[in-house]
This record gives structure tokens, sequence and C-alpha cells, in this order.
């Protein structure tokens, strides 16, 4: 639609972070717009006990305060994550914190959850569901720790955003991979991993109360080694947690050295991911029961990346960087090369 992609070249030549502001303005409004809001049609997918239209995620971080769940429906992902969302709201790092990386396909952030916190999440997300309109896309609520709750009191912090939003998500998302949160990472490993992991589990049959139990799934970060891996993945089998999504932003800045950006604090997203985040969503394959689902994220822009992160053994796909890059044709191209696979 050449008006989409008129639109798509002014939003890329607005510095980063306007853009993005516009961009959500503009998915807002579209949503307003009346009219059914249905998924594309694609390869059905079972996911968290639900039939999904078609195996395409909005990643988490785009939507960050639910603002424009109605129009991101509406370009037809089969599911839309929001946040992450914090308890408290906060304003996250100093701009500028958004770099572009065209040369790349890359984007480098440092946002550091900037976001309205869980009570207004909760009033837009009780509107959406209020409206109707949105029956079959799947809305998954990220969920994150504000910076200034020490590390021993996180797993408190994700279980209130738990609490506040039970009745109003499909599944949630606890964001341990930030690279913007100071500490935050350190939660993927070991004891305290097991810890939080067994609490979450706890709350989310406490919180059920005889309603449907909603399905919580870990985000981890690409940067790690096959030890953290190992671990990270009996934790997850051992609390019967209900998938992962793999991987979140990377520290690692090789892929785009030289750069007159390569060297901004934050995590690194897009193109240079696509290996790194296919070959962890692999390890992981190895390593998680069978029957656990994979969300797969990490630069994938292509059909062909679309397929080979499929191949590495993801159940369903999520995209961020590529979205901003390439808009929403994007969304129907990867709907399409990945119909007949799997
Ligand atoms: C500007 C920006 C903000 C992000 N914010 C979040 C966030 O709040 N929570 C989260 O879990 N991931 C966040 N992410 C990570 C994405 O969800 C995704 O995991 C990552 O960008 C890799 O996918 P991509 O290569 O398709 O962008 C953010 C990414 C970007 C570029």
């Amino acid at each position: 639609m050449p008006m989409m992609k008129l639109a798509q070249n002014i939003l890329l030549n607005l510095p980063p972070e306007l853009s993005h502001n516009v961009a959500i303005n503009g998915l807002n409004a579209m949503g307003q717009l009346p009219g059914p809001i249905n998924p594309l049609q694609g390869r059905k997918v079972a996911f968290l006990g639900r039939e999904l239209a078609n195996p395409i995620g909005l990643a988490a971080g785009l939507d960050k305060d639910a603002e424009a769940v109605l129009g991101l429906a509406k370009v037809g992902f089969g599911f839309v994550e929001v946040g992450t969302v914090t308890p408290k709201p906060q304003p996250g790092n100093p701009k500028p914190r958004l770099f572009r990386l065209r040369e790349h396909n890359a984007l480098i952030n440092r946002m550091g959850f900037n976001n309205q916190g869980v009570e207004a999440m909760a009033g837009r997300l009780q509107r959406v569901r209020e409206s109707g309109r949105v029956s079959n896309t799947l809305i998954g609520v990220n969920l994150g720790k504000n910076k200034d709750t020490p590390l021993e009191s996180a797993t408190d912090d994700y279980l209130i955003g738990m609490h506040r939003l039970y009745a109003l998500a499909d599944y949630f998302t606890l964001n341990l991979s930030s690279p913007n949160t100071p500490g935050l990472r350190q939660l993927q490993h070991g004891g305290a991993l097991a810890e939080l992991l067994g609490r979450v589990k706890e709350a989310q049959q406490r919180l059920a109360n005889g309603r449907a139990v909603v399905p919580v799934l870990l985000k981890v970060a690409p940067d790690l080694d096959d030890e953290d891996i190992e671990s990270i993945a009996t934790a997850l089998a051992a609390s019967e947690l209900d998938g992962l999504i793999a991987t979140n932003t990377t520290l690692d800045r090789h892929a785009v050295q030289g750069h007159v950006h390569a060297k901004e604090a934050g995590g690194l997203s897009g193109a240079p991911l696509t290996q790194k985040s296919a070959e962890v969503v692999k390890k992981f394959r190895a390593k998680l029961p069978a029957n656990m689902p994979i969300v797969g994220v990490g630069g994938i822009s292509t059909p062909e990346s679309a397929l080979a992160m499929l191949a590495a053994g993801a159940n369903l796909l999520q995209i961020y960087s590529s979205f901003i890059y390439k808009g929403p044709n994007l969304v129907q191209k990867l709907i399409t090369s990945t119909r007949a696979n799997n």
C-alpha cells in the first residue's frame, strides 16, 4: 500500500523516539475506527490452550502502556504483547535512549522501563476488553520490576503485576532479561530464579481462584552460556512454567563494530540478533520438555529468518525492530511465508 510506505518513510526520517510516539498515536487512531478487528489468517497454531489464527506476534516494548492495542490487533498479529509494565510509573532513563543503526537494520535502546505503571495499564486493558472488539488476538502482558525495588524484593513486583492484571491478560511474561534495569539479568540464575518461579507459580494458582489459569512465560537474554541455558531449562521444567520467550536484546556489539552508535549503552536488537537468538532457541529446545512452547524473537525480518527460527524449534515468532524498519506489510509477508511450514 503506497500510503503505508509513505508513512513509513516519514517516520524513519524523524528522530527515533519522536517517530515511536507518532507511530503509537497513529496506531491508536487506527484502532478507534469502527469495524471488526481480527488477526490475519495464516497457519493456525495451538498456544497456551488457545488456537491462534497465525504464529506472528508483536514483541514487548513497542506498546509499553497498552495505548494502541486495538490498532496493533488491526495490523493482523496473532498475538500482541504489551509492557514492560512495572508496579509504579517510572520515567526511564534520560534521553537520548533510542538509536537507529540503519545500515545494520538494528536498534540500540536503553529505555529503562519507561511506563505509566500497572494501574494505568489496567484501565486501558479494561476498556479494550469491554469494547468486545478483540477476541481472537491474544494479548500478553510483559511484567518488570521498578528500578528502585531492591533485587531481593523483585518477586513482589512481578506478583503485584500479576495480581492487578490477572483478569485482563491472556498470558504474562516475566521479563528478567532487559539489560537496562541494573541487576535484573542476575535473576535468571541459580537459586534466585527457582525461588521466583516457585512463588509466581503459587500465585498463578491462587489468583485463578476457580477461573481459568493465566499462563506465565519467561523471557530470557541472548547472552547466556551453555551452563546458564542448562540451569534455566531445569528451573523452567521443575516449576512447570508455561513457556519461554527467547530472546531479548544483546549487549554484544561485535556485529556493529565501527558504527557511530555502536558504543551506546543498552541492548542491541534487529538483524545482528538473527543467528544468535535462533541458536539460543535451538539450545533451549533440546533441553526443555517437548510440550513447552517457545516464542522465538530476535532479528526476524524476512521469510528466511522466520523459517530459520521455526526450524530452530520455536513454535511462534515475535518481531519488533523489523516492524519499525519495514512497517505493517511485513506482518502479512511473514504470515504467508510461515503458512506451509511446521
Ligand atoms: C526500543 C525497544 C524497547 C524494548 N522494550 C522492551 C520491553 O519493555 N520489554 C521486553 O521484554 N523487551 C523489550 N524490547 C525487546 C524486544 O521485545 C525484542 O525481544 C528484541 O528487540 C529482539 O527482537 P527484534 O530483533 O525483532 O527487535 C525492546 C526492544 C526495543 C528495540
